[in-house]
């Protein structure tokens, strides 16, 4: 049985993504920021699940994933950095460092944090995966374009999901000799809490193209950023 950690896995594009890979055989090790979101998904998904409660804000979580994983499994095969937030300061001149700081916190430090947790289990895989869920707006070469001008589109989450994007390169280069994969993800516009003006997709819809994308990756694959089964992305 194939098996895959997903953070931010109580709601969004996260809870989609449990659904649809603990309906297809795989055992989720769904990652959750309190005790009553695991409680829930214990009841929801009784079988192939093991909610882990670590905030991923913290380095404390690196230590609650890892110990659950050495208890579980030998092997990890995919794990989805999906956890995170939004901002809302546009201007410099209101733009607060505090949001900037979290932002990063949540999506560059989160995975960093995740990764290091589960690197043991997927030394361990026969095709291990690492997907980060970015987004188009972290795309140098897409903002550089003038796309998103004058769309009110935060510095901290524009600025986050670009750091991300090159921690997804750096990673990828580095863990190659493990054989493990790299990728980056643009998921679509979605129709979640943390969705944008133009939001127009499903989550599950996005969440059964991930889970299809996913199964025709390898090593190969590592290094690429796509909207997966839609479009390749621009870094
Ligand atoms: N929505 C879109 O259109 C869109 C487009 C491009 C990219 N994305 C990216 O796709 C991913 C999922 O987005 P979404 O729209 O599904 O978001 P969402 O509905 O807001 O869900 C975010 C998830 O992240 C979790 N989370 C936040 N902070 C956390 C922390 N410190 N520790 C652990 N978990 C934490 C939340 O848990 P709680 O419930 O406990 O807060 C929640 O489960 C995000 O990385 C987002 O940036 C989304």
């Amino acid at each position: 049985m194939e098996s895959i950690l997903i953070t931010g896995a109580n709601r969004g594009l996260g809870l989609e993504l449990l659904k649809v890979f603990n309906s297809n055989a795989f055992f989720t090790f769904p990652v959750v920021r309190t005790e009553e979101s695991a409680e829930t998904i214990r009841a929801q998904f009784p079988y192939n699940c093991r909610p882990i409660v670590a905030d991923l804000s913290e380095d404390k979580s690196i230590n609650s994933i890892k110990l659950i994983l050495e208890n579980s499994t030998e092997s990890l095969d995919v794990v989805i950095n999906n956890a995170g937030i939004s901002g809302s300061e546009y201007l410099i001149e209101t733009l607060g460092t505090a949001e900037v700081n979290n932002l990063f916190n949540i999506h560059c430090l989160g995975p960093i944090r995740t990764v290091q947790a589960c690197l043991p289990q997927l030394k361990r895989s026969n095709n291990p995966r690492i997907i980060n869920v970015s987004s188009r707006l972290g795309s140098l070469t897409r903002m550089a374009s003038g796309e998103f001008k004058d769309r009110g589109f935060s510095y901290s989450y524009r600025m986050a999901k670009a750091a991300q994007n090159m921690f997804t390169i750096c990673l990828g280069q580095e863990v190659k000799r493990f054989n493990i994969t790299v990728c980056a993800i643009h998921p679509g516009e979605l129709l979640t809490r943390g969705r944008s003006t133009d939001a127009n997709t499903d989550p599950s819809i996005a969440a059964e193209n991930i889970y299809e994308w996913i199964g025709t990756i390898d090593i190969n694959s590592s290094g690429l950023f796509v909207q997966p089964l839609v479009q390749d992305m621009p870094w």
